[in-house]
Order: structure tokens, then C-alpha cells, then sequence
């Protein structure tokens, strides 16, 4: 796997290893961000406009769209079954309170199913790693995006070749001996968080491949104390998607 493209077998394996991680997902995802990963999720609801349509892509089992509130929301995912636990969990939330319906859509980044310019904010949390081609991603959340509208992405921090090191320590063996005892196996899926975390790029590769795709007002920060670090980007205010 590279940084930009990961090949059909290995996306399709893990994919198969994500959907594995759904019963124990956010348990294991606090401890392995020490609880933080609260607040991160907090910090792009904050970032929402209060009009418009949202998009989250790789919304896995729900766990930020359910907290989406009063706004209108499209959750996107390419695992059925990913989608399914995502609908109990927002769907029960938005009905309390009293939030329209978010729609639930099976697809992937590289092939949005939605026409130009549509969404006025697209957000993707712990996902954009897992991508098969990032690049094509981008473009395509760049051409789904109403002219002006933000991309705002959520992923693990990686500042350079020693932080990167100390990052994958961290998910190898603090997060690999509490998945294997959680998941009572040696061949537990969290190893492919690992995987992933190798073979993604720095904070900066992600912030010049955004603005490569077209996106303008590019930021990579990375949220103390480095463990993750949010991007955010717009789409062109001035001109339609060509
Ligand atoms: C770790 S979960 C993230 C869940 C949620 N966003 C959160 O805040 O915890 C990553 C999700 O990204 C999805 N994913 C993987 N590759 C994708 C792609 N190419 N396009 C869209 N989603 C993808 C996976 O199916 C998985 O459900």
C-alpha cells in the first residue's frame, strides 16, 4: 500500500476487517485515543454551517453523525452493514430530537453518487486513510461541493518519519494488546489500523494533495496533544465544478 492508492485485494480485506470491528468499535477507538477522540469529533460539529446539506463519507456504525444535530445529513458508507448499525443509532437519536430524517447511501468516495455542487459542507472522520485513491476522493468531494463550501477531514496525525514512528508504537502495541484482549483473538482487525497508519502520508502530503485537487484556504492542524489532525478546505467560491 502507498499513500495515495491502495490496491483492490487489500481495500477489499480491509473492508472485510472493518466491518469485523463494528461490535467493539468505539470502545476500543476511546482507549486508543486516550477519550480524545470526543473531542475531536466535537470540534468539526462545531465547524457545520447551521444551513445547508451535509455529507459524511465512511460514516461507519454512526458514531459522529448521531450527534449531528439539527441539520440536514446524508451519511455515506460502502459496507451494508456499516450503514445499517449507522440508521438504528441516528435514526433513534434525530427522532428524540425531533431532527429530519439523514438519508443513508452505500458508495464510496471515488464514486459519489450525487450530482455537482449538492453539499454545502462534506466532513469525513477516521476515514479518508482507508480510501482506496485518495486523490480521485478528493476530486470527486471537490465536484459534489457547492462552490465555497468546506471539506473538513479527521485522521491521525503524522508530522514526519519520528512522529510517525512513536504513532505506530502507539496503535501496535498499546492499541494491539487491548483490541486482542477485548476481541479475545491474536488475528484481531485492529491490525489493519496499523496497517493503514504505515502507509499513510504526513499531515503536509494530505494538505498539498488538497491543494493540488483544487481546493483553496487549505489548513492541516494537527490537535494536540498529535495524535489527529484536522484538515479543512474549500471548494473554489467563485466558479462551478468543470
Ligand atoms: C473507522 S470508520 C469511521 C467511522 C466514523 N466516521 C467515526 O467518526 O468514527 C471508517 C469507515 O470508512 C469507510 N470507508 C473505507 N473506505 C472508504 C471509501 N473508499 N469511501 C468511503 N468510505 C470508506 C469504511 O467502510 C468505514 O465504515
Amino acid at each position: 500500500m502507498d499513500s495515495e492508492v491502495i490496491g483492490k485485494e487489500d481495500w477489499q480485506e480491509l473492508q472485510n476487517n472493518l466491518e469485523a470491528t463494528i461490535p467493539v468499535y468505539d470502545k476500543i477507538n476511546n482507549f486508543a485515543t486516550l477519550g480524545q477522540v470526543s473531542k475531536w469529533r466535537r470540534m468539526v460539529r462545531k465547524k457545520l454551517p447551521d444551513e445547508g446539506l451535509i455529507l459524511e463519507i465512511g460514516c461507519g456504525p454512526g458514531s459522529f453523525a448521531e450527534d449531528v444535530e439539527g441539520k440536514d445529513l446524508v451519511c455515506l458508507d460502502p459496507i451494508p452493514e456499516m450503514l445499517r448499525i449507522a440508521k438504528m443509532r441516528v435514526s433513534d437519536k434525530r427522532t428524540k430530537r425531533g431532527d429530519k430524517e439523514a438519508k443513508f447511501v452505500e458508495g464510496k468516495a471515488e464514486e459519489l453518487p450525487f450530482e455537482d455542487n449538492y453539499f454545502d459542507t462534506v466532513c469525513t472522520l477516521f476515514s479518508f486513510r482507508d480510501w482506496f485513491d485518495k486523490r480521485k476522493g478528493l476530486s470527486e468531494v471537490r465536484r459534489v461541493l457547492k462552490p465555497g463550501g468546506e471539506l473538513i477531514i479527521v485522521d491521525p496525525a503524522k508530522i514526519n518519519y519520528f512522529h510517525g514512528l512513536l504513532g505506530h508504537f502507539w496503535m501496535k502495541y498499546w492499541v494491539g494488546t487491548y483490541a486482542r484482549i477485548v476481541c479475545k483473538q491474536k488475528e484481531h482487525p485492529w491490525k489493519w489500523l496499523t496497517k493503514t497508519y504505515i502507509s499513510f502520508g504526513t499531515t503536509r502530503k494530505y494538505e498539498k494533495m488538497m491543494i493540488e485537487e483544487g481546493f483553496e484556504s487549505v489548513k492541516g492542524r494537527v490537535i494536540f496533544p498529535g495524535m489527529a489532525t484536522i484538515w479543512s478546505g474549500k471548494a473554489p467560491a467563485s466558479e462551478k465544478f468543470e
